[in-house]
């Protein structure tokens, strides 16, 4: 049978992770696709930076665009991220190439997702991003195969980690906000531009991506309403444990009489409750369905081995001939927003 073969542009952690597993698993991989899954061809920044993994099997190409447009690439990996610029530019060119895309990109998607997936729609491609959202929790699986069968009624979740890390520090050591920051800081937390973390904004994207997926409507960043934890106060941490509660950085998305909300922003939840433990780097999503009343996701939402997780489930999909198109399955009531035309090989 003919292998799938993967053109990986972008090999910073979660791109090192994908090698590592698509090496050291080829057998595995290969018995539970059905064919060889191989990388042929990779791109990244800098070629000589040590990764611990070897690439000399590999073809090397210095511009993801020229790497998208492979003739033996089948499978179009973007793990480089940011919304402009070379992974935009790559993954169109890749679409237009006749490729499937799986992608980790959640600023892409949360801003280009639905222009992308007409195109891919177009190509009869598809654009998969397991990755995207809460790391190696495999959530938009779990909505779009799992909970099929469901009417979806809310989405909720805590989907950045540092945020997470800082408030949970900050009440169990009793630590001022910028005090917790500049520890997150030295650990390496933080994003290169940190307000994407601490303003809502990383969470907002993954918020966006479910609420689209679960409600079937266009991937509309700009209609989350946004607040990040800069404001959180040590102060309100005490009065919210004093009555019982914990503050998060929930996600919240749901239909309303005045439609669809999107919110993401410092909550009161109950200190006993799923979400009022999650400590630490941890994620969790809270899935709503008539038929399953709530189910709870929880998991690491970030680093190497889980978000390549991620990413691997999405390639092997498409290795095995699975071809959902994540972005427009038609939710109850709802007009179809975004591409939904079932994608045939
Ligand atoms: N900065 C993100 C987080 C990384 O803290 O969760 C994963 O998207």
């Amino acid at each position: 049978t003919d292998p799938l073969r993967l053109g990986i542009a972008g090999l910073g952690t979660v791109g090192t992770g994908v090698v590592r597993i698509v090496r050291q698993k080829a057998n595995l991989l290969a018995a539970r696709a059905g064919r060889p899954v191989q990388i042929v061809a990779v791109s990244a920044r800098s070629r000589d930076k040590d990764r611990g993994v070897s690439l000399s099997d590999y073809a090397w190409e210095d511009d993801p665009v020229a790497l998208a447009r492979r003739d033996d690439v089948d499978v179009f990996v973007e793990l480089m991220g940011g919304h402009e610029g070379a992974a935009k530019d790559a993954t169109e060119a890749a679409i237009a190439a006749g490729k499937d895309v799986v992608t980790a990109n959640k600023a892409l998607l949360a801003h280009h997702g639905h222009a992308l997936a007409l195109a891919a729609e177009d190509a009869g491609r598809v654009i998969r991003f397991e990755a995207a959202v809460a790391g190696g929790i495999p959530v938009v699986k779990a909505l779009t195969e799992g909970l099929a069968g469901n009417d979806v009624t809310r989405v909720m979740g805590v989907m950045n980690g540092t945020c997470n890390y800082i408030l949970t520090r900050m009440q169990s050591a009793g630590l001022p906000y910028a005090e917790v920051f500049e520890e997150a800081n030295q650990l390496g937390f933080l994003e290169a531009d940190p307000t994407l973390d601490v303003g809502g904004i990383d969470a907002g994207h993954k918020l966006a991506l479910l609420a689209a997926i679960a409600f079937g409507v266009q991937v509309d960043f700009d209609a989350v309403e946004l607040e990040g934890i800069e404001k959180v106060t040590i102060d309100d941490i005490r009065q919210a444990a004093d009555m019982g509660f914990r503050i998060k950085l929930l996600g919240v998305s749901q239909m309303t009489g005045r439609g669809l909300e999107q919110r993401m922003s410092p909550c009161l939840v109950p200190a006993d409750s799923p979400l009022g433990q999650l400590e630490g780097g941890t994620n969790m999503c809270v899935l709503e369905g008539d038929q399953v009343e709530q189910i709870v996701l929880r998991g690491p939402g970030a680093g190497m081995g889980p978000t390549a997780s991620a990413v691997m489930g999405d390639v092997m999909d498409i290795a095995r001939g699975v071809r959902i198109p994540v972005f427009g399955q038609p939710a109850a009531g709802l007009e179809r927003a975004t591409p939904a035309r079932a994608v045939t090989p």
